[in-house]
């Protein structure tokens, strides 16, 4: 079985994907992180992001770098958001991210194209979604969490940019598969949110 987790940043994809993963018992992979990787590891090659070589060139980042924090950061995060835009880019990263979703016994991936480019004919396909509102809350709070000091409004600014870049880009930008289920988590905590995703998943294994 193979679980496609598609949806914009801070939406709750990784917590439900990681919470399926737990329950069904399947190897899970953030693919964001693999464009993270990429974006952190132009600006150590003191690359330029918006430069399809220079991205190309770090996708041969060492997977020592997937355990590096600065990949959760913001910083990390547009960085990622913007190397993701070139071709070249998502093709080098294409073969990793479609060998581990078609291991046998299944995975599950959340990522921003699982359902729609790197497993079409997974399963069940999930796009979770929520607010700018909601999705800046929780960021938030995650930061303050951390000890870092950022407004709310800066936050929401940032969200938008990335939501803007992600759905507009040409090759395999953001959006539901249509036979996705969508899951709104604005109004959801985190209970609920897993919970409406294992009943997706639960119909689907119904449908067999
Ligand atoms: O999910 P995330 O915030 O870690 O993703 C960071 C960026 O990586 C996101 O803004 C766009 C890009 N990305 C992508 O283009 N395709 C994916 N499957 C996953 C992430």
């Amino acid at each position: 079985m193979i679980v496609a987790v598609d949806g914009p940043t801070a939406s709750g994809k990784g917590t439900i994907a990681r919470a399926l993963a737990e329950r069904y018992r399947l190897p899970h992979l953030d693919t964001g992180l693999l464009y993270r990787a990429v974006g952190r590891q132009v600006l150590l090659d003191g690359g330029d992001p918006d430069d399809p070589a220079d991205a190309l060139a770090a996708t041969r980042f060492p997977d020592t770098l997937l355990a590096d924090p600065h990949l959760r950061s913001e910083e990390t995060g547009g960085l990622a958001s913007r190397v993701s835009i070139h071709p070249v880019v998502r093709e080098a990263l294409f073969e990793r991210q479609r060998a581990f979703a078609t291991q046998p016994g299944g995975a599950v991936l959340d990522g921003r194209d699982i359902g729609t480019v790197i497993a079409p004919e997974a399963e069940v396909k999930l796009f979770v979604t929520a607010s700018v509102q909601a999705r800046a809350e929780r960021r938030w709070k995650e930061m303050r969490d951390r000890g870092v000091e950022v407004s709310l409004e800066e936050i929401a600014a940032n969200l938008r940019r990335r939501d803007e870049r992600d759905t507009q880009r040409k090759d395999a930008p953001l959006r539901a598969a249509p036979d996705a289920r969508v899951i709104d988590t604005s109004a959801l905590d985190r209970d609920e949110a897993v919970a409406a995703a294992i009943e997706a998943v639960e119909s689907a294994l119904r449908r067999r």
